[in-house]
């Protein structure tokens, strides 16, 4: 099945499916360990910086050998591409999937970009003609404050943040994306105190476009348990993790250097990584309702 394809059963069926960033091999076993085990599928992202530090066609390579190797769907997506060009690049590699992210310009700029990369990903589709092939494009819409770090200071996310209804329908039916990341008092990163997610705008949005377009959140480190099933039970059907990843990541780095001084094997030292982001994973694919789903 295409990645369309397990977001619609999502949508229909009140789950969501994991969205994890990764900038190294380990980290992408650490989430597909996890997938395997849970039989979920897999959705890896590389942000810009990730895709550059990995490098596009070494991501597209390891995804491939990891469907084999593991045995389940492996999609890989270019989370947060800030121009077309970047996000055709990604395409042009390889990748599943691709969120071209010109949410910092004004909607109509925003519109532009997004429908060229969604014309571009047409194009190539049908230039290889099998369903797998899909190439899923998700757009953004809001201001999305914060990055995908601690943050020490509240950050005040502003009325005029938030995803508007009126414009999520125009957008969707004028840009023909696949997955609409909306702003509902998420921020990227995990910070002192954020805003009670909008239920009722989820609920509003999910009502105005069409069902075959999935709605993402982003943002998803730091947020209550219970707030994440709430959206998710009213509509949204992909939940994107950095930060929470990259805290266990590295405070697993610290600790395998803590309990093995004297170690100099990477491969030996960095197991408590892997073990400690591929527990989050793990929390992660239950709370979102995505074990047994493939
Ligand atoms: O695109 C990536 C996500 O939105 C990550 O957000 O770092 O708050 O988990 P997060
Ligand atoms: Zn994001």
């Amino acid at each position: 099945m295409s990645l369309n394809e397990y977001l619609k059963q999502a949508t229909d069926n009140g789950w969501a499916i994991g969205h994890f960033n990764a900038s190294e091999l380990d980290q992408m076993r650490s989430i597909l360990d996890a997938c395997k085990d849970a039989s979920s599928p897999a959705m890896i992202g590389t942000s810009e910086g990730e895709s550059k530090h990995l490098g596009l066609a070494e991501a597209v390579a390891l995804r491939d050998a990891f469907r084999i190797k593991y045995g389940i769907p492996v999609f890989l997506n270019a989370d947060h591409h800030k121009s077309a060009e970047a996000a055709i690049k990604a395409i042009d590699a390889g990748y599943d999937s691709v969120h071209i992210d010109l949410s910092s310009f004004p909607m109509e700029e925003n519109i532009a970009g997004t429908k060229m990369v969604v014309d571009y990903a047409r194009q190539r589709e049908s230039r290889i003609k099998n369903q797998e092939s899909r190439i899923s494009v998700e757009g953004e819409l809001g201001y999305l404050r914060g990055e995908s770090k601690i943050h020490h200071e509240k950050i005040e996310v502003k009325p005029e943040d938030y995803t508007k209804v009126d414009q999520a329908k125009e957008f969707v039916a004028r840009t023909g994306v696949d997955r609409l990341a909306i702003v509902i008092g998420n921020i990227h990163g995990i910070a002192p105190s954020h805003p009670h997610l909008d239920v009722q705008r989820v609920l509003d949005i999910r009502r105005a476009i069409p069902n075959s377009v999935a709605l993402v959140l982003h943002g998803g480190s730091g947020i209550p348990d219970g707030e994440v099933e709430e959206v998710i039970g009213v509509g949204i059907a992909n939940v994107h993790i950095n930060t929470e990843l990259r805290v266990a990541y590295v405070h697993g780095m610290k600790r395998g250097f803590e309990l093995y001084p004297n170690e100099v094997s990477m491969y030996k030292l960095d197991q408590e990584a892997i073990k400690a982001m591929k527990l989050v994973v793990k929390e992660k694919l239950k709370l979102f309702g995505a074990v047994n789903k493939i």
